[in-house]
């Protein structure tokens, strides 16, 4: 026994070294942390169990056989963040750049299938240069093979890509697939070809960060959720992720530990919104006036700025919050917008999170490129996705729900369960001047003052129409509230929502306009 433990012993030292000890000075000088460094930050101390580490390519070619590293580049097993069961791969550079051979894939799929038959989330750390070349298609047909599990596992687990280094061509996928990206400033990369292709096909000259850095995907692109300015932060901003969803689709969400009281109301509400109708505030400060302790862990802040999304505890009931954000281009729904809230709508609504929606929104962009960009296909995405949701949806409109845009914002009409209202709220098919400019057009030009007579006629529509009570008249907001109640009256909505049950029509599935 002793000998083989010896053996034992050795081939786990071996298994732990990577590429040795060169490429690892050579990962750190690239600013990167090593393979198991990563998922030492990632996981509870300790609780990283590995799987796999004796595995080793087979193949020939290229001298292949001659370089063959214990674990073949990929980190993988199991482990907990916060006491709760994670399956895990890490990517290792320093063997053959991270590519992904046959084995490595293998690997990956392995706890993959894992992850789905025991309902516990998957964190990704990519760290790779792709296809391993000297596999070709075998390497190809591996990343299909994880394609394919992280589609089957879509809305079942959640599904996290935390890409730390070079992530490109078809390899891409995979993270785009997953629920939630993360990158790095600076170290992180992502692209379907990178700069010098880019330059040949189409002159344009763009480095790596230009082109698929951390900032391009988490602002432009909307390919990244989170863009962190450091390895650690990244995994930190995982494990903080994890504090509000659930281990797969049949759970429910985690509740906050918070000891913010249900009953507090909030002064502070009645200040926050500015006299004039026209002028902008930030609903990120609503937020985090009514949720617990102010916590609002925001998803995909660096784009569609004009929609805020993110999770966030009331009343200890974990929630996804999504908010029109009257500071950014008055907090009208664009065409990245309608993507961004769809996408979280629908990641809310497969993991039984319930949905809050504070609501002010003047409409949708006009615009030639709004237009041409496909506004019509990219809204409906927002609109279908509240109207397919079945978690408890709870919205609070606190000024403009304007046009097309208030059916949108989970109304009454599409499922909403519970919908309040502000008194300052206004609930109509458009603002009173765009109003009156078409309903008095002529009575307008014909009068002695036009400047006042549209004054006079904005106000008679504002009488009429530009607050809640016709809407609650007719019972499409249930009831107009005190800014101040909002926290209580969320939390006791929420409360009474827990049990609900709904579905839709049975199916193969719907048919989303992406
Ligand atoms: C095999 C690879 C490799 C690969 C890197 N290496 N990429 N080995 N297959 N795809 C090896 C290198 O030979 C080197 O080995 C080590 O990894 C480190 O690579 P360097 O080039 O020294 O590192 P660096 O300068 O940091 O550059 C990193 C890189 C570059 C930008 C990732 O290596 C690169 O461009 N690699 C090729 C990327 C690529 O085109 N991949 C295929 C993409 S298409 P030694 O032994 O010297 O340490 C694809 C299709 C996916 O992936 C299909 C899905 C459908």
């Amino acid at each position: 026994m002793g000998a083989a433990l010896d053996r034992l012993a050795e081939m786990g030292r071996s298994a732990t070294q990577g590429g040795g000890e060169a490429r690892q000075r050579a990962q750190r000088k690239r600013g990167k942390l090593l393979a198991r460094e990563r998922l030492d930050l990632l996981l509870d101390p300790d609780s990283f169990v590995e799987l796999d580490r004796f595995v080793t390519h087979r193949a020939t070619d290229f001298g292949l056989d001659r370089k063959k590293f214990l674990g073949d580049g990929v980190v993988t097993g199991y482990g907990t963040i916060s006491g709760r069961l994670v399956y895990v791969f890490s990517q290792d550079f320093t063997v053959h750049g991270g590519s992904l051979s046959e084995a490595h894939a293998e690997k990956i799929v392995k706890v993959q299938e894992m992850a789905l038959r025991s309902g516990a989330p998957i964190v990704g750390l990519n760290d790779s240069g792709g296809a391993r070349i000297q596999e070709g298609v075998v390497s190809l047909g591996g990343y299909a093979d994880i394609f394919l599990r992280n589609t089957l596992a879509s809305g079942v687990v959640p599904q996290v890509s935390v890409i730390l280094g070079p992530c490109a061509g078809g390899a891409v996928y995979s993270p785009a697939i997953t629920d939630f990206v993360y990158m790095v400033r600076g170290t992180s990369f992502m692209f379907v070809t990178g700069p010098d292709v880019v330059k040949m096909v189409t002159q344009e000259e763009v480095d790596m960060e230009g082109l698929g850095g951390a900032d391009v995907h988490a602002e432009r692109s909307g390919v990244a959720h989170f863009a962190a300015d450091s390895e650690a932060e990244a995994l930190q901003s995982v494990r903080d992720l994890f504090r509000y969803v659930p281990q797969n689709n049949a759970e429910r969400p985690p509740r906050g530990a918070g000891q913010d009281a249900h009953d507090r109301r909030s002064e502070r509400l009645l200040d926050l919104l500015p006299d004039s109708p026209n002028r902008p505030y930030d609903m990120a400060e609503v937020i985090g006036e009514v949720v617990d302790d102010g916590g609002f862990h925001e998803v995909h802040a660096g784009f569609a700025r004009n929609l805020l999304t993110g999770f966030a505890h009331v009343g200890g009931h974990s929630v996804g919050v999504v908010a029109n954000q009257p500071n950014v281009l008055a907090g009208v729904l664009d065409i990245d917008a309608s993507d961004k809230g769809a996408r979280f709508v629908r990641f809310c609504d497969a993991f039984n999170i319930p949905l809050v929606v504070f609501e002010d929104v003047p409409g949708f962009l006009p615009g030639v490129g709004q237009e041409h960009g496909g506004i019509i296909r990219h809204g409906a995405k927002l609109l279908y996705a509240f109207a397919e949701a079945t978690v408890p949806k709870v919205t609070v409109i606190t000024r403009k729900a304007y046009g097309g845009a208030y059916d949108v914002m989970s109304s009454k009409h599409i499922r909403g369960d519970v919908n309040l209202a502000w008194p300052t709220a206004e609930i109509a098919v458009m603002g009173p001047k765009g109003a009156v400019e078409i309903l008095f057009r002529k009575q307008i030009a014909a009068a002695d003052d036009p400047e006042s007579e549209t004054e006079a006629r904005m106000a008679e529509y504002r009488q009429k129409f530009a607050h809640p009570y016709v809407a609650a008249a007719r019972g499409y907001v249930d009831d107009v509230i005190d800014p101040r109640d909002t926290r209580p009256r969320l939390v006791s909505a929420l409360d009474m929502l827990a049990p609900k049950r709904d579905s839709n029509p049975p199916r193969k599935h719907g048919n989303i306009p992406l």
